[in-house]
């Protein structure tokens, strides 16, 4: 799998800092600086040799917007999803949440198209509107798809929040190991936290199990059956003791801007970017190619 460059990731976030400074300080659902973030991505991937479509909905009487892109190739009737809710709250900018997980999709998604990878699974990424809002754009997405369409998707991996600044590294419990939560995700979710953890084993970077708790755009997906997995570096919550000796930082909370207006571009730790960019490039290119690559040093 490539390295993604972390200058560009923080180069695509600087943007979406622009694109909300210039729309009234955000880029939530309903207005301007949302359908603007929609068009920068839309304008890259649309360049690089995706076939894009701009899915609308409607909610709380506005109209929102899903950005999906397929990368020409693969075997359909066994697609892997990637995707990232690219709205914000209306309190800020949203940048950790989650220009982060939508960036650093967007880099691993022009990545496939600069190394002209051919995986033997077709590839679609999805950018998703009014997360904050319940999950809407996803769930309009989702419930869009005929019963066949929906078994096409044979995988979805999420990433919403993946630069917290006092950062730790959590992966969707898809075994449900830690015994915790509703129990597993679909089967199938175990290999994909398993890939993702094979990862971090070759970096040497310990992580944890996040349970299937229902607060990210996973959850149409499992809801349909469709295994899912992830990575998510905390919120509002705190970071324990024993989670500052596995990851360093401190015991505080994960990102002390998490919904309000200093989660700017100044709210990112460049280190959990950098990895979890290059965590997602490894997934997409282990799963979706037969698990032949190895991971990069
Ligand atoms: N989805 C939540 C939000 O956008 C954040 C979150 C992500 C919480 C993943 C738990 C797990 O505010
Ligand atoms: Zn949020
Ligand atoms: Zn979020
Ligand atoms: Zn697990
Ligand atoms: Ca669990």
């Amino acid at each position: 799998a490539p390295d993604i460059p972390p200058a560009n990731v923080k180069a695509h976030l600087t943007q979406l800092q622009s694109i909300a400074t210039a729309n009234g300080g955000n880029r939530a659902h309903g207005r301007p600086g949302y359908l603007a973030s929609v068009t920068y991505v839309k304008n890259l991937l649309d360049a690089a040799g995706y076939t894009t479509r701009q899915q609308s909905f409607t909610y709380n009487g506005a109209t929102g917007y899903n950005l999906i892109a397929d990368w020409p190739g693969g075997d359909t009737s066994d697609t892997l999803m990637i995707g990232a809710h690219l709205d914000s709250v209306t309190a800020g900018p949203g940048i950790n949440d989650n220009g982060s997980g939508s960036m650093a999709n967007l880099e691993v998604a022009l990545a496939v198209a600069r190394t002209g990878f051919q995986p033997d699974r077709h590839l679609r990424f999805g950018w998703w509107g009014a997360e904050e809002l319940g999950l809407r754009g996803s769930t309009a997405y989702v419930n869009s798809l005929t019963t066949a369409q929906k078994r096409e998707i044979t995988g979805y991996l999420n990433f919403d929040m993946v630069g917290s600044p006092n950062p730790g590294y959590f992966l969707y419990d898809g075994d449900n190991s830690d015994g915790t939560g509703a129990g597993p995700g679909p089967a199938g979710s175990a290999q994909i936290e398993q890939t993702l953890a094979d990862y971090f084993t070759s970096i040497g970077v310990p992580t944890r199990g996040t349970d299937f708790d229902g607060r990210s755009d996973y959850g149409p997906f499992i809801a349909n059956g469709i295994p899912a997995g992830g990575i998510f570096t905390g919120a509002e919550g705190r970071k324990t003791a024993a989670q500052v000796q596995l990851w360093g930082g401190t015991a505080s909370t994960f990102d002390p801007c998490y919904h309000a207006s200093c989660d700017t571009t100044a709210n990112i730790n460049d280190t959990a970017l950098d990895r979890n960019s290059d965590a997602i490039a490894y997934a997409v290119w282990t799963l979706a190619d037969g698990g032949t690559t190895t991971p990069p040093g």
